[in-house]
């Protein structure tokens, strides 16, 4: 299947900081709806120059990344290698990096990466392939990475040149303090980006510490640069790469000096840019209510006043005048916007029966509604939302949990194998047992988990969670364990998604025919499971919306444990008191295999039900900042319309 490009945005080249609105930006960036449409508008750049080399009868240089970023560049360009001939038989490929050592039969390595997502279905010749090696001696490591640096060179330089960036702001692996001119060479990685690597490692301590990279210099040299940056994880770095001073510190900023570079940037990682998000600041606005609120909380935040002590000085000073004679005077825009935060909050999730609904988040009518809070481990529904679950359950709700991966993969081996040792000393002639205890002391750093120690490591999880579900007051028959089949892989790559996941999803909306669906809307989980299982979700309600009932049902999004709704997102507020606070810890406590070093922690070293503690208290606390009432904690969720 063709892809229709003809609307596709224009990613060339234009000078940066020339318009009004870019006048904070030193680096030229174009921002597109998603990562997806984003990564198909590179891979045509990418295809284009290509064929144009072809026609002039010259090679391709092209710099390759790896890591999340470029995966649906390259999906793209195979599927245009496919489908419509695109052929990359002139094409050179020098890759950016690898770590070292490593080998190029592991499946962590650049190598495998490469092979695995393009090279080896694609008609590229083997010997213009070029990736760090690994494998090198420490001895030959030196003259090995001139070697690299001169054949680039001795090729006419690099045509094009594809990055993702690190949130150290590294490019390849040029961590913090990496010189201007540098080439390429063997460097430390910086803590950050082990842990940010850390998932796909199965834990930090199996991510190698040094790396071979390109240099700074030799990126730089290439005379045309695309960096893609995808998630709100990248907003921060991106903002100070694009807005920054030049700094070794942040090396990405070195590309401002480059004349023919151009960042891809979806919403997400673009959130940080001062045109995005103080968009007041930089031109005129259109001020739609969301901007506005979004304006307010941030005038409170930057004069620490809550929004009934806002004075006109305070919106002119600011860049908000226009905002102030569209609407009269600060008394009146106040008092607007904090009746719309007022109005969010909510001891009622599921709506409060026989009251007047006009400004509450939820409708009064249908006082029992039919509930399913999809969580996408076996442990999200208790982190993002146990003081809302346990309302619903208690308000008298048909409250549902439908836990839409087995999460198997975050179980440690030493967890399974006492598991493993109590059946067998229960039962002697537990044969599984005996099969799960013999393969977990074989196994090495590299094996997938066997099909046993999977089904074992899922049930270790089915029931933590069923013990925080009954402790939260739920009948068993209420507790679904969907086991999507796109996370049963057994490693940290993940399938797409398949018609079966949406299958089983639409079924149990079908079956329950919610009048309310909780989902997690959280985009940063850095292993991604998050997003697949919200993108599952969006499907299945696409596939269910002509239904008439779905007529009644309300999806709302919580987040995970990562990142939490800005003030001016939320549309329900939940407040918890101390003791509904320590009622939800108790029940992320259940969850005991993903306790004390858990294998996904991100670089957060705080334990989930801390962060998340944490997280309720800093909600409620703005709440009280603006000049609301003053709670313990707030859950807070955004509606999804669909
Ligand atoms: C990979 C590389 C790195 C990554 C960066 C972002 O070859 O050189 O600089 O581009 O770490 O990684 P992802 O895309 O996984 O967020």
């Amino acid at each position: 299947m063709s892809v229709d490009v003809s609307n596709y945005t224009d990613i060339s080249y234009k000078e940066p900081g020339k318009f009004e609105e870019t006048r904070y930006e030193k680096i030229h960036n174009v921002i597109v709806d998603s990562s997806n449409e984003g990564s198909l508008i590179v891979a045509r750049e990418i295809a284009d120059l290509i064929k144009r080399k072809q026609q002039a009868n010259k090679n391709c240089i092209l710099g390759l990344a790896t890591g999340s970023s470029p995966i649906k560049v390259y999906e793209e360009l195979v599927r245009m290698h496919k489908e419509e001939g695109l052929s990359f038989s002139n094409v050179v490929s020098f890759n950016l990096d690898e770590y070292y050592p490593m080998d190029k039969s592991n499946i962590q390595s650049y190598y495998y990466f490469m092979h695995e997502h393009l090279f080896n279905h694609v008609d590229i010749l083997p010997e213009n392939v070029n990736i760090p090696d690994g494998t090198i001696s420490t001895e030959d490591l030196y003259q090995y990475c001139i070697d690299y640096e001169m054949k680039i060179k001795s090729l006419g330089g690099l045509d094009f040149q594809l990055l993702g960036i690190g949130r150290t702001g590294h490019i390849g692996f040029n961590e913090p303090g990496s010189h201007f001119n540098s080439g390429t060479r063997s460097i430390t990685l910086d803590h950050i980006t082990r842990a940010d690597a850390a998932p796909s490692f199965l834990g930090i301590g199996n991510v190698p510490r040094k790396a071979i990279t390109m240099g700074v210099g030799t990126v730089r040299s290439a005379k045309r640069i695309v960096l893609m940056g995808w998630g709100i994880n990248k907003a921060e770095i991106l903002k100070e790469t694009i807005e920054g001073e030049i700094t070794p510190q942040v090396p990405a900023t070195y590309l401002q000096e480059h004349n023919n570079t151009t960042f891809v940037l979806d919403q997400g990682a673009s959130s940080e840019l001062t045109r995005i998000k103080t968009p007041w600041i930089v031109t005129s606005c259109v001020w739609t209510n969301t901007l506005k609120l979004k304006a307010v909380v941030w005038l409170s935040e930057l004069t620490g006043k809550p929004f009934l002590k806002l004075t006109d000085k305070d919106y002119n000073n600011n860049g908000m005048s226009g905002l102030l004679t569209e609407e009269g005077s600060a008394y009146h825009l106040n008092i607007k916007m904090f009746n719309t935060l007022q109005h969010t909050i909510t001891g009622w999730p599921g709506g409060k029966p026989n009251a007047d609904d006009t400004n509450r988040p939820e409708r009064a009518n249908i006082p029992k509604k039919r509930v399913i809070i999809f969580s996408p481990h076996p442990d999200d529904d208790v982190i993002s939302m146990g003081g809302t679950f346990e309302r619903l359950v208690e308000q008298g709700h048909d409250v549902h949990i439908a836990y839409q991966t087995s999460g198997n993969i975050a179980v440690s081996d030493e967890e399974a194998l006492k598991f493993a040792e109590i059946s067998k000393s229960l039962s002697p002639d537990c044969k599984e047992a005996d099969a799960v205890i013999e393969t977990l002391n074989k196994k090495t750093g590299n094996d997938v988990d066997s099909q046993e120690v999977r089904k074992l490591k899922a049930l270790i999880r089915r029931s933590e969670s069923l013990a925080a579900t009954r402790y939260l007051g739920l009948n068993d028959e209420n507790v679904h364990f969907l086991d999507l089949p796109f996370y049963e892989t057994g490693t940290i790559k993940k399938n797409n998604l398949s018609q079966d996941d949406i299958d089983m999803m639409c079924s149990i909306i079908a079956h329950i025919k919610p009048h309310q669906i909780y989902a997690a809307g959280d985009l940063a989980d850095p292993h991604g499971t998050h997003k697949v299982c919200l993108d599952a979700l969006f499907e299945s309600l696409e596939k269910l919306k002509h239904n008439s009932y779905m007529d009644d049902c309300w999806v709302w999004l919580y987040r995970g444990a990562w990142h939490e709704w800005e003030s001016y997102e939320i549309e329900m507020a939940v407040p918890m008191s101390p003791d509904q606070v320590l009622k939800k810890r108790h029940a992320i406590f259940y969850h005991q295999s993903q306790k004390d070093g858990v294998m996904f922690q991100g670089d957060d070293s705080r334990e989930f039900w801390v962060r998340v503690e944490d997280r309720n208290r800093l909600t409620a606390k703005k709440y009280n900042d603006l000049g609301l009432a003053d709670y313990a904690a707030i859950e807070a969720f955004k509606r999804y319309h669909f």
